[in-house]
């Protein structure tokens, strides 16, 4: 664990409202059990509760968000969420979370991820670069040469992590609120939204509904990542595989059709061993799909999809597909690295992170 910790890691497939620590739900929902307006002892219960069901999850989130969605809370979360992966190591951090309006918190889907972006300017522990380079250079009120731009974030005196962000489209919303989910996605660019997920209950909703939106989405040149084959659909998967997604999410629930499209894509999948274990979406993990889509070199990338509401971390994730595949240390760190390349962020973070664990693997002497 404790070299799983140390090695430098790329976190692709993290909720925000699902990567929240125990104790800090529990204080909320202490705060609002004070004030009556929760009853705490049943909160505490399902918070605390450790093996659920898919369907379960979904009951979960919807009592965290009813704990944290005030501006002020999902600065918070945002802040916690990006310090705790940068203590065990994770270098990038693609964070999705879904807009929300709550009008009683005077609240927009903007003003929302706006909170995000409080929570990531509140971090001091460690540097945290999402404000896209070409942006960096645009707003910086004195002319700066980019090599200065390079160095201030190449320094290695202080740790730092590059977080880029997904708005995420629930399976409950309408066309409309998802379309006006990718518009503020066009808007906060600059602020390094970089693509749209499609998540929320597999169970709910029909995927073409978010259709027209994920191809204005990707025709304004955002990126797309679905989750895909969490319960088994097969027209679903088999469309969502033709829609060719610059990622999914899972795939679980493929057959052999969807295994064939999928290779022969070679769309990469983000992997949640946990998840999958905790939700029965796999019957064990040494039946995993990992194994296959790893001994076919297929591209993966080990993800913690919900490191709150799992009790996991990437770390963990990385130790579990050691103990279970088998895999040396040197395997892990290419796994790991291999994940750059899957990134939607821009080349000039790519090179930085292809240097950070260049110069990781001669301090881990590998
Ligand atoms: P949020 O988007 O920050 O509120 O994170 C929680 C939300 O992410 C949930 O309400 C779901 O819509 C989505 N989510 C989290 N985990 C899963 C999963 O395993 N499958 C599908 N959607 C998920
Ligand atoms: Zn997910």
């Amino acid at each position: 664990m404790e070299w799983c910790m140390s090695m430098p890691k790329v976190e692709l497939h993290a909720h925000l409202n699902g990567s929240i620590r125990d104790s800090t739900l529990l204080e909320l929902a202490k705060g609002l059990g004070d004030k009556g307006l929760i009853d705490f002892s049943q909160v505490e219960h399902v918070v605390l509760k450790n093996d659920r069901s898919l369907s379960e999850v979904f009951k979960l989130f919807d009592v965290i968000h009813i704990l944290t969605t005030d501006h002020a809370t999902v600065t918070r979360i945002t802040k916690e969420v990006i310090e705790d992966f940068a203590s065990e190591n994770v270098v990038y951090v693609e964070l999705r979370t879904t807009p929300k309006k709550n009008e009683a918190k005077g609240m927009s889907k903007r003003s929302y991820i706006e909170a995000v972006l409080e929570g990531l300017r509140a971090i001091s522990s460690v540097d945290v670069c999402f404000i896209p380079h070409s942006e960096e250079l645009k707003n910086h009120s004195n002319p700066i040469s980019i090599s200065a731009i390079n160095d201030k974030c190449n320094e290695n005196t202080r740790k730092k992590i590059f977080v880029r962000l997904l708005l995420s489209i629930d399976r409950r919303e309408t066309t409309e609120a998802a379309m006006e989910t990718v518009m503020l996605a066009l808007e906060m660019r600059h602020f390094g939204v970089v693509g749209i997920d499609l998540s929320g209950n597999p169970a709910v909703g029909e995927w073409v509904t978010y259709l027209p939106a994920l191809k204005f989405a990707r025709g304004q040149g955002l990126y797309v990542t679905l989750h895909c084959g969490e319960v088994p659909n097969s027209r679903e998967i088999h469309d969502m595989l033709d829609f060719l997604p610059e990622r999914i999410g899972h795939a679980c629930f493929f057959e052999e059709e969807h295994w064939k499209k999928l290779k022969s894509t070679k769309i990469p999948v983000e992997l949640c061993l946990t998840s999958n274990i905790r939700t029965l979406s796999v019957p064990s993990i040494d039946a995993h799909h990992f194994v296959d889509l790893y001994k076919a070199k297929h591209p993966v990338v080990l993800c913690t999809d919900d490191s709150g509401v799992f009790s996991t971390s990437l770390s963990n994730e990385y130790k579990i597909a050691a103990s279970s595949f088998g895999l040396g240390r040197k395997e892990m760190f290419e796994l790991s690295k291999s994940a750059v390349e899957f990134i939607f962020a821009d080349n000039t973070v790519k090179e930085d992170l292809r240097n950070i664990f260049s110069l990781a693997a001669k301090n881990l002497e590998l």
